[in-house]
């Protein structure tokens, strides 16, 4: 059969669609974000990519902090919501019944009902055209104790996390390795 060439755009999934969270406790916003990911590992360094129009720019621009929180099934309608609609004349928190919660080193609110929000601050901003990406150092990991086994560590299955691909929302499927299967040896 072979492959289909298009036009060079951005086709690259699954990636995850998370609820950024900027601004303050009392003047706070949330806009669905899916250019997004990892830069570096040690220092943590992530980072986000957002259109100039949109209300949360420019919280991010002036505050220069906000919040990636994770998304699940549960919370599938709001990160929907919060990417179609703005910010500048509704309080989303308050539309979505979400809860905000007091973060440790940013102004801005984590949202309660996310099971990972990641504090982070504006290292460098760069506009590539239709994107400006903000690029930020973790500050801190805030992670629900409820995930949490009995050994300390995060059970990222219990969570239904979700992901985005091509325009649709996706929850995980099995999992079918663990880093290094490829290379274990069998007993
Ligand atoms: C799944 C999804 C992913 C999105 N990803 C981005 C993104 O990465 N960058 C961006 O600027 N807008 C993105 N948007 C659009 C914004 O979330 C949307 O314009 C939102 O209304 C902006 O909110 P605000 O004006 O309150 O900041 C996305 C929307 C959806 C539904």
């Amino acid at each position: 059969m072979g492959k289909v060439m298009w036009k060079p755009g951005t086709f690259l999934y699954p990636i995850p669609a998370v609820l950024v969270t900027s601004g303050t406790m009392e003047k706070s916003n949330i806009m669905t974000v899916a250019w997004t990911g990892i830069i570096n590992t040690n220092p943590p360094i992530v980072y986000i990519s957002v259109r100039p129009e949109r209300y949360s720019y420019h919280l991010i621009k002036e505050n220069k902090e906000f919040v990636i929180n994770l998304t699940t099934e549960k919370l599938a309608f709001a990160t929907d919501w919060c990417g179609v609609k703005s910010g500048a004349k509704l309080d989303k928190f308050k539309e979505m019944k979400l809860t905000k919660e007091k973060a440790n080193f940013v102004k801005c609110p984590m949202i309660k009902e996310s099971p990972v929000s990641v504090e982070c601050r504006v290292i460098e901003e760069k506009n590539y055209g239709s994107h400006t990406q903000f690029v930020a150092e973790v500050l801190a990991i805030n992670a629900d104790k409820q995930y949490i086994n009995e050994k300390g560590g995060f059970d990222i299955t219990k969570c239904n996390l979700i992901s985005y691909s091509n325009g649709g929302y996706f929850t995980q499927g099995k999992k079918i390795g663990r880093f290094g299967f490829s290379v274990k040896k069998k007993k």
